[in-house]
């Protein structure tokens, strides 16, 4: 089978496409012949190198997102069966439950296309607890872009936000998580207001149900076209994929006693922890999310018939290009690999 790997962190062309044996599953393992995989930020900062996370694996098979078709199962199996449709979920040891000092770095350690092989494969085995099944209305390709972006949103909006109807939501740029983070707001009924450096994205999240835009490169203060779409009181809750270059602006659009989730690292800056503190602001680290979470998430998508929105597919063979599209942040929502 043909795979990629990362002999050595630095550029997009180190991705290497090599041939290998196929795999087989172990008592408990299951073999998936991977038919797609979506590309996540992360991405970019693994096979750059500038990953810290837990440690990368050396030789890596990157991407923590893929979706395909059972092929083959151990003889212990009991969770899938041969021609389910399934996706891997991020950290392989997150099951369920909050993230605890005891299981933080076991999960940390499992993650895929990080600390453990990923998905950028014809075929992978993972252990049966580290697959959820896709829903049925979703393509392969839409049902790569859940694990990493979709469950990440999910997470913010609904397990941390316990976002309700009349809420009000922010959302920066209008990549693979804040998408999804539109989406899920939308669907639990809130308000969305959208950041964007591109005016076509903006139509494009209008499109979608955001109520407010703010262009945040044409207005860099944008927190201030935040405020005054809010009549001032600011948003229930922050989706915060910017990081510490976007954190001051994202305390002063949240309203008193609102909720900021701590996702990105796009951009670097300093805050000033007063800030938080006279608004009375939770601030909670989100680290994508567990398998229960997943299923939850998945429940949900089946029920509205939610379809993630995917900007471009490219082939197997066009990886690196997949990559390059990626780092030029031309695109809007996710962007995904076909493997057949
Ligand atoms: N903690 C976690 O578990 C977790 C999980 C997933 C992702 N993340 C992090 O979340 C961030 C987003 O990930 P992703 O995969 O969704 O990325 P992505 O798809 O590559 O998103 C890129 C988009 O972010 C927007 N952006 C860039 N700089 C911005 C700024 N200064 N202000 C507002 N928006 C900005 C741009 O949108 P426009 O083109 O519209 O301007 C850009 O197109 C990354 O830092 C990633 O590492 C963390």
């Amino acid at each position: 089978m043909k795979l990629y790997r990362i002999p050595e962190p630095g550029a997009i062309e180190n991705l290497t496409l090599v041939e290998e044996p196929d795999p087989a599953p172990g008592d408990h393992e299951v073999l998936i012949r991977i038919r797609a995989v979506s590309l996540n930020y992360r991405d970019l900062m693994v096979i750059r190198g500038t990953y810290g996370r837990g440690g990368q694996r050396p030789n890596l098979v990157p991407c923590s997102d893929g979706a395909g078709e059972v092929i083959a199962i151990g003889n212990q199996v009991s969770r899938v069966k041969v021609g389910d449709r399934v996706a891997g979920i991020f950290m392989q040891k997150w099951i369920a439950g909050e993230v605890t000092a005891e299981g933080a770095p076991q999960a940390g350690a499992s993650a895929l296309g990080g600390a453990i092989d990923g998905m950028l494969a014809e075929q992978v085995v993972l252990h049966e607890d580290g697959l959820v099944q896709i829903p049925e209305h979703l393509s392969f390709e839409e049902g790569s872009t859940l694990p990493c972006a979709a469950v990440t949103a999910w997470h913010a909006v609904v397990d941390f936000g316990q976002t309700r109807a009349g809420d009000t939501v922010l959302v920066l740029g209008t990549g693979g998580v804040s998408i999804f983070a539109l989406q899920f707001a939308r669907m639990h009924g809130a308000r969305v207001i959208a950041t964007s450096s591109n005016e076509e994205k903006i139509r494009s999240v209008h499109a979608m149900g955001a109520d407010a835009t703010v262009n945040y490169k044409s207005f860099p203060d944008w927190q201030h076209g935040v405020l005054e779409a809010t009549a001032k009181r600011g948003v229930d809750l922050v989706v915060e994929v910017g990081g510490a270059g976007t954190l001051p602006r994202s305390i002063d659009s949240v309203r008193f006693g609102g909720k900021i989730a701590l996702i990105g690292v796009l951009t670097s800056g300093e805050i000033n922890p007063t800030r938080l503190m006279g608004k009375s602001v939770t601030l909670q680290g989100i680290y994508v999310g567990s398998r229960e979470m997943f299923e939850a998430m998945n429940r949900a998508i089946a029920l509205h018939k939610m379809r993630p929105v995917i900007d471009r597919v490219f082939e197997f063979d066009q990886a690196q290009e997949a990559y390059r599209h990626l780092a030029s942040a031309s695109h809007f929502g996710k962007v995904v690999i076909r493997v057949e």
